[in-house]
C-alpha cells in the first residue's frame, strides 16, 4: 500500500527512536487495527546514535507486560522528507520539537509538528520523559502515559478532530 492511500499518517519522533517513540507507535499501531482505521503510523528519532536498531530491551520488555508486541521494530532517523510523508509529527518533548522545527521549510510544515502530551493535556506542554537513564518504573510512567494519550489519539480520529 502507498503511503497516499491511507486517510491519515502520523509519524511519532523522539530523540533515540528506541525508547519513546517506537512504544507510542506500538500503542498506536495496535490500537488503529483494533478500531479499523485506515491510518498510516511509523516513529523516527533526531538523533542517528540508534539507526537500524530494535527498541530498548526495557520498553520491549514493559510493552510485552501489557501485550503490545514492539520488537520488530527498527530506529531510524528524522528527515525533511518526514514533512512530505506525514500529517501529523507527534514529538515526545521540547527538545524534539525544536530540533524536527529546525528542519521545517515552512508554516504548513511547522503547523503539523505537536507536542503529543497536548492531546492529553491541551496547552500545558508537558514531556514525555525520556526513560533512558531511569528505572524500570520510569519506563511504566512512559508506557502509561503514551497509552492513555493513544487512547485519545485514536478517540479524536474517530470524531474526525484530528485530520
Ligand atoms: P528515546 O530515548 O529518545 O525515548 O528513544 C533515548 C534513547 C537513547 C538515548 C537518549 C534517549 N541516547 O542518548 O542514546
Amino acid at each position: 500500500m502507498n503511503q497516499t492511500d491511507f486517510d491519515l499518517r502520523i509519524l511519532m519522533v523522539c530523540l533515540g527512536n528506541i525508547c519513546r517513540s517506537p512504544m507510542a507507535d506500538g500503542l498506536l499501531r495496535k490500537k488503529v487495527k483494533e478500531h479499523n482505521l485506515n491510518v498510516h503510523v511509523d516513529s523516527a528519532g533526531t538523533a542517528n546514535y540508534h539507526v537500524g536498531s530494535a527498541p530498548d530491551k526495557r520498553m520491549i520488555e514493559t510493552a510485552r507486560s501489557r501485550g503490545v508486541n514492539i520488537d520488530f521494530l527498527k530506529a531510524r532517523q528524522f528527515s525533511s522528507n518526514d514533512f512530505f510523508d506525514y500529517d501529523i509529527i507527534y514529538v515526545m518533548d521540547k527538545s524534539n520539537l525544536e530540533n524536527v522545527l529546525k528542519l521545517s521549510q515552512n508554516n504548513l510544515e511547522n503547523q503539523k509538528v505537536k507536542l503529543i502530551l497536548n492531546e492529553l493535556y491541551p496547552n500545558q506542554n508537558k514531556h514525555v520523559p525520556d526513560p533512558y537513564y531511569g528505572t524500570s518504573e520510569d519506563f511504566m510512567a512512559v508506557y502509561d502515559l503514551l497509552d492513555n494519550v493513544t487512547d485519545v489519539i485514536i478517540q479524536k480520529i474517530k470524531d474526525g478532530t484530528i485530520r
